[in-house]
């Protein structure tokens, strides 16, 4: 094709790809380029502003590692995370959220009543729960990954100060599809914005903080494999998230409890001398 022009351009590239291709590939690829195309038409894009846009991608990449995923980072402040997980939500089911880049494999085992707070400062949260279907059943077996960060905004990956897995906890549900365990309540705290997507942030005039928040992965044989979080009712950027993962069935109500109050069968019963708050937040799964 000799006689390719702005008009032409999006047409002509469908042209060139085979018929005997993946269909998704097709699609995914012809569309992907087809709003490309109108992107640079829309604003006119100009050859400093390409290049700039270049030079951005490739610094993304080159800060990104098996630790530090500014690609997912990215993703999560365009607000695009937070899409596809909506355009899959299952309604019947607990919404999910952005899983984000602080997860990681191999918590250690945390029995019902677990405490992952230990000697860190904080006020002592309780959370309990059970995990049920849609239909209200009960699930025995299901796993609960939990994490979060201390209660200075850092997850252990970023503190050299916490163990590899502090405030993270695997736990699994008895007969009656129970969770429980206490850690410190969570607090408010800035994505990483020392990285290209810091500039993002900053030239739009964004601040980068998240709502306090307790991240879960939730998994049972035969129901979907739940990544969700949850926040506080009353927190300061609870409508103004960075990474957009905020939704109403998300948000649970902190209650303020004083130390006699604090039940037996937890790691620190008899341990709590202080007022402490307490979560009560069921998770639903849908069936695969
Ligand atoms: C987080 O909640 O851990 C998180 C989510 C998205 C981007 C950065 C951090
Ligand atoms: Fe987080």
């Amino acid at each position: 094709m000799r006689d390719v022009t702005k008009d032409n351009i999006t047409e002509v590239f469908m042209g060139y790809v085979g018929n005997d291709v993946n269909p998704r590939l097709r699609e995914v690829i012809g569309s992907l380029v087809k709003h490309l195309h109108a992107f640079a038409k829309d604003i006119s894009l100009t050859h400093a502003e390409w290049e700039q846009g270049i030079d951005f991608l490739e610094r993304v990449g080159d800060i990104s590692d098996s630790e530090r995923h500014e690609f997912v980072l990215l993703s999560d402040v365009l607000g695009l995370s937070s899409l596809v997980d909506m355009l899959h939500n299952t309604p019947d089911g607990t919404s999910s959220s952005v899983l984000g880049p602080f997860h990681i494999q191999g918590a250690p085992a945390l029995e019902i009543g677990g405490d992952m707070k230990q000697d860190f400062n904080g006020t002592v949260m309780l959370v309990e729960g059970v995990v049920k279907d849609t239909e209200g059943n009960l699930i025995e077996g299901a796993t609960v990954d939990i994490w979060q960060t201390a209660p200075n905004g850092l997850y252990s990956s970023q503190d050299p100060d916490q163990n590899t897995y502090s405030f993270h906890g695997l736990q699994t549900t008895g007969f009656d599809g129970r969770y429980s365990f206490t850690s410190a309540k969570p607090v408010e705290y800035p994505v990483p914005t020392d990285g290209p997507v810091g500039e993002i942030l900053n030239g739009l005039g964004r601040h980068p903080m998240r709502p306090s928040h307790l991240h879960y992965i939730v998994k049972a044989d035969g129901y979907k494999s739940l990544v969700t979080e949850i926040f506080a009712e009353g927190d300061t950027y609870l409508d103004q998230d960075t990474v957009f993962g905020v939704r109403e069935d998300l948000v649970m109500t902190y209650k303020d409890m004083p130390a006699d109050s604090f039940p037996d069968g937890y790691a620190l019963s008899g341990k709590v001398d202080q007022a402490y708050v307490r979560v009560d937040f069921d998770l639903v799964l849908v069936k695969s």
